[in-house]
C-alpha cells in the first residue's frame, strides 16, 4: 500500500480508517508454518476477528481458538470446521460450551476443576481436553500479558493439573496440555523452562499427546529460536504440537489511518486527531508504543518538524496514540498508524458515543470496504423501550 492509495481510502471513506492487508497475513502464516512444519496453528481469534481473515484462515488449513461464543461464531461462520477449532479462557460460560458442542468443537483448554466440572455435567460429547497448567513465572512482559505469572488467573499448577488430568483421563477424553506463558514474547527463553514442567505430566499421562503451547510471539520475533526449543520435544515424544498466535501473524498487515483535527503549539505540541482509545486502546492500556508517521502529500511542504504528544479527541488523558514523537504533522494532514492489525479493532469500543471506524481489506493489492463506518443510528440499535 503506497502513499496515495492510502490518501485515495481516505478521502473515499473518510478518517479514522482501519486498513488490513491480507496478503501479508497470507504471507505470515506460510512463515509460521515453515518454521513450525508439524505444527497445528489455532488462530486466537481475540487478535482481530475480521471475517475477511478468517476466512483466509479457514482456507488455510488452520483452525481458531475461540473464547467467546461471539469468536466461536465467527469462526463458524468463516467456515472453520469442528475438528479445528479449540475453545480456550478461563471462563467458557454455558452458550459458549452449547455452540462448541454444536459446532463438534474437537478441543477445549481446561482452565478448573469448576470447568471440567461444568463440561462433564452438559453430558458427552465429542469434545476432547487440555489441561491448562499455569507454570508459574513471569515472562518478563507487560504485567497485563504475563498470563503465566504465578498469581495470574490462568490454568492450574502443575500438581493441580495432574490431578485433574487424571479424572479427565478417568472419563477418556484427555488429549494434552496447554501453557500459554504470555504475549509480547521477544525471546525462546520462556520455553525450554515451559517444557521441563510439561515433561512430567506427558511421562505420567500416556493417552496426552498434545501439547499446546499457546501464542505470544511477538511481532517482530525471530521464529527459528522458539522451533528449535519446541520441536525436539514434540518429535522424540511422538506429540502433536499446537500453537495459537494471534499477533505474530496480524499485527504488522494492520493500519489505522486518521487525521490531524489540530496542533496546538505550547511547551510540547499536543497533535489532536480523530482517532484516539475508542479507536485504539493499546496506547491507553499497555503504554503501547506504535509506529506513527505523517503520510506526506506529494508537492505539499510538510508542516514544521516538532516533538511532542499524539492524542486522540476525547477528554481523557489516557486518550492518546502515542507519546514524545518528532512529526512533521499540521492540522489536516493524514497519520498512518502502525501495527494495529493486532488488538486493534478487537479493542475497539463506543466510548463516548464514538462510531467504530470501516475497515478496508487489501487482498492481491487491491482494496475491498470490509466494513462499513458505524452510524450514529447504529449507536441506539440495540434499544428497547420507548424512545
Ligand atoms: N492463546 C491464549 C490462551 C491467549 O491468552 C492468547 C492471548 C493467545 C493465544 C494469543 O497471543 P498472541 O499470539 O496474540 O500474543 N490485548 C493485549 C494482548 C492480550 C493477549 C491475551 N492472550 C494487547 O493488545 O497486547
Amino acid at each position: 500500500m503506497n502513499d496515495a492509495q492510502m490518501h485515495a481510502l481516505a478521502e473515499r471513506h473518510g478518517t479514522p480508517l482501519h486498513l488490513l492487508d491480507l496478503d501479508r497475513i497470507r504471507a505470515r502464516f506460510g512463515a509460521l508454518r515453515a518454521a513450525f512444519p508439524d505444527a497445528e496453528f489455532r488462530y486466537a481469534v481475540k487478535a482481530n476477528p475480521s471475517t475477511a481473515l478468517l476466512a483466509l484462515v479457514a482456507a488455510s488449513g488452520a483452525g481458531a481458538e475461540t473464547i467467546t461464543e461471539g469468536e466461536l461464531a465467527r469462526a463458524v461462520r468463516a467456515g472453520i470446521p469442528g475438528e479445528r477449532l479449540l475453545i480456550g479462557g478461563p471462563g467458557q460460560g454455558p452458550e459458549l460450551r452449547r455452540r462448541a458442542r454444536d459446532a463438534g468443537a474437537a478441543l477445549a483448554s481446561l482452565d478448573s476443576e469448576d470447568q471440567w466440572r461444568a463440561w462433564r455435567g452438559d453430558g458427552p460429547g465429542r469434545t476432547r481436553f487440555l489441561i491448562r497448567v499455569n507454570p508459574g513465572f513471569d515472562p518478563g512482559t507487560h504485567p497485563h500479558l504475563a498470563t503465566g505469572a504465578a498469581d495470574s488467573k490462568f490454568g492450574l499448577p502443575p500438581g493441580r493439573a495432574a490431578a485433574l488430568a487424571a479424572e479427565v483421563a478417568a472419563d477418556g477424553v484427555l488429549d494434552g496440555f496447554h501453557v500459554h506463558a504470555g504475549s509480547m514474547l521477544a525471546d525462546a527463553s520462556t520455553h525450554p523452562r515451559i517444557l521441563d514442567l510439561l515433561a512430567p505430566l506427558f511421562d505420567r499421562f500416556d493417552g496426552a499427546r498434545t501439547v499446546d503451547l499457546g501464542g505470544g510471539f511477538a511481532p517482530d520475533a525471530d521464529l527459528a529460536p522458539f522451533a528449535a526449543a519446541v520441536l525436539p520435544f514434540v518429535r522424540s515424544r511422538g506429540l502433536r504440537l499446537i500453537l495459537e498466535p494471534g499477533r505474530w501473524p496480524t499485527a504488522d498487515a494492520g493500519r489505522l489511518l486518521t487525521r490531524v483535527l489540530a496542533r496546538k503549539e505550547g511547551a510540547t505540541v499536543h497533535w489532536i486527531c480523530d482517532a484516539g482509545m475508542a479507536q485504539l486502546a493499546r496506547p491507553a492500556l499497555y503504554g503501547a508504543e506504535h509506529p506513527i508517521r505523517v503520510v506526506p502529500v506529494p508537492g505539499r511542504p510538510p508542516a514544521p518538524v516538532a516533538r511532542g504528544e499524539v492524542q486522540g479527541p476525547l477528554c481523557e488523558n489516557a486518550d492518546r496514540l502515542g507519546r514524545d514523537r518528532t512529526l512533521a504533522a499540521g492540522v489536516g494532514d493524514l497519520l498512518e498508524v502502525g501495527q494495529v492489525g493486532a488488538y486493534g479493532t478487537s479493542m475497539e469500543s463506543n466510548y463516548a458515543s464514538s462510531l467504530r471506524p470501516a475497515e478496508v481489506t487489501i487482498e492481491h493489492g487491491a482494496p475491498h470496504l470490509a466494513r462499513r463506518a458505524e452510524t450514529v443510528d447504529d449507536l441506539w440499535r440495540h434499544d428497547v423501550g420507548p424512545d
